[in-house]
C-alpha cells in the first residue's frame, strides 16, 4: 500500500482551493504584484497556479496536461523578479496558508509547504535589485 500523498494527507482540492484563492485575494490589492497581472481577470492566473501546486504535491497531473512542462523560470521571464516582488508575493502566500486549519494541515505539512514556497520565491529571482 502506497502511503498517502500530500496532496490527499491535507485535503485534497479543496485545500488546494482554498489557499491559491486567498493568495489572489491578497494579490488583487497588492500594490507590488497586483500590476505585473497582465489580465484583468485574475481567474485563469489562479486556475494555472493551483493545478501546478495540486500536481506537485501528487494531486492531478492536469497542469501538464495543459501546459506541459512548467518551465517556471521562463515563464516568469517576461517579469521584473526581485526581492521586494519575491518577499510580496511570499507575504501573500503565507497569509493564504495561515487560513487552513491545523487539523489540516499539521505543523509538519505546513513547514514542508512554506519551506517549499519561500525555496521556489528565491529560485525565480530574475533580478537583483
Ligand atoms: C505565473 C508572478 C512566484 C508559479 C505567474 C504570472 C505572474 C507571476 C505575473 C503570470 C500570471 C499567469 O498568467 O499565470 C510571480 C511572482 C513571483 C512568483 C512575482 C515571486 C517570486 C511563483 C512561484 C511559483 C509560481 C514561487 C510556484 C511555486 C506560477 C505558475 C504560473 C505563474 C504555475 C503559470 C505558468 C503557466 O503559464 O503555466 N507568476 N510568480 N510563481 N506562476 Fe508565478
Amino acid at each position: 500500500q502506497t502511503p498517502a500523498s500530500f496532496y490527499d494527507a491535507v485535503g485534497g482540492a479543496d485545500t488546494f482551493r482554498r489557499i491559491v484563492a486567498a493568495f489572489y485575494r491578497e494579490v488583487a490589492t497588492d500594490e507590488v504584484l497586483r500590476p505585473l497581472y497582465p489580465e484583468e481577470d485574475l481567474g485563469p492566473a489562479e486556475r494555472r497556479l493551483r493545478m501546478f501546486l495540486e500536481q506537485y504535491w501528487g494531486g492531478p497531473r492536469t497542469y501538464g496536461e495543459e501546459r506541459g512542462h512548467p518551465r517556471l523560470r521562463m515563464r516568469h521571464n517576461p517579469f521584473v523578479i526581485g526581492p521586494i516582488e519575491r518577499d510580496a508575493w511570499l507575504r501573500c502566500m503565507r497569509i493564504a496558508v495561515a487560513e487552513i486549519e491545523p487539523e489540516l494541515l499539521d505543523d509538519d505539512h505546513r513547514k514542508a509547504l512554506l519551506d517549499y514556497l519561500e525555496m521556489a520565491a528565491n529560485s525565480l529571482m530574475n533580478a537583483p535589485w
